[in-house]
């Protein structure tokens, strides 16, 4: 199948010209600003949520013509069940109706979808739907999207720890050869380097804390429904701007 080009902004924007060597490879979003952006609508929390799929959307169609090869989206994290549970059940049925609704368009402009996070409490047909999602896309080389759907950055870092931790057991590694470097193959997920929430909050929610070490963190002062790839752009102006040190001098 030929890889199709994205669509092009309705505002008929174009991307602004970056130098690759100073694009973010990955960049992670969370996607703050749904229940606020429809309270100030006087909308129940769930449209909010509605309309901020076509905002990832659109996010994803940015990277791509600027040539990003990975966004990380915070979809549903482990904190999340917290919710009520009519918002709880509408955000499982979203994901799945958003993965079945988008998964062909993403595949046409060549995104590889890949679900990060846990399978416990999540609904066998939302874990189908992210497997299918991925069975269908598994050989696209364009965009790596990685689905963050009932993530939670410690359990991570602790599910890595327990591999290590079997690992050793078994003797299939040494302690003595236990690195940062050697640690980090435990990991699905490579290292951000540009971290973005919406909605002007300044947190990271326990979202890919192990790979953002050294992100260059960018708050954006719209709500997630408001965003589109040119709020993307702009953020990545920012990056640019930036002096990635990583501890030297
Ligand atoms: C946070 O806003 C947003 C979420 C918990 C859900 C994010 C999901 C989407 C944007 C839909 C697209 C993604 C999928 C499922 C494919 P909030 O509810 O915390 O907003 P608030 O801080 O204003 O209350």
């Amino acid at each position: 199948m030929k890889v199709k080009k994205p669509p092009a902004h309705p505002s008929g924007v174009t991307a602004p010209k970056f130098n690759k060597d100073q694009l973010p490879k990955h960049v992670a979003v969370v996607m703050d600003g749904n229940g606020r952006w429809a309270k100030n609508r006087g909308l129940p929390r769930t449209e909010g949520h509605k309309a901020g799929e076509a905002a990832l959307i659109d996010l994803i169609y940015g990277a791509i013509e600027i040539g990003v090869k990975e966004v990380s989206a915070f979809a549903f994290s482990t904190e999340n069940w917290k919710r009520s549970p009519e918002e709880v059940k509408f955000l499982m049925n979203f994901s799945r109706e958003v993965l079945r609704s988008r998964r062909d368009e993403l595949n046409t402009v060549g995104v590889k979808i890949r679900w990060i996070g846990q399978e416990k409490r999540l609904m066998k047909s939302v874990i189908d739907e992210l497997l299918s999602a991925e069975k269908l896309t598994e050989k696209n080389k364009v965009l790596t999207l990685n689905m963050c759907v009932n993530y939670g950055g410690r359990a991570e870092i602790s599910a890595a720890a327990a591999k290590l931790a079997s690992d050793a057991k078994r003797g299939k590694v040494s302690l003595k050869s236990i690195t940062e470097k050697s640690f980090a193959k435990y990991f699905e997920v490579s290292d951000v380097d540009l971290f973005l929430r919406s909605s002007g909050e300044m947190r990271t929610s326990n979202f890919l804390p192990w790979q953002s070490v050294y992100s260059e963190l960018v708050f954006m002062d719209v709500l997630w429904p408001d965003v589109d790839r040119r709020v993307l752009w702009q953020a990545i102006e920012e990056y640019v701007r930036r002096d990635r040190r990583y501890g030297k001098a």
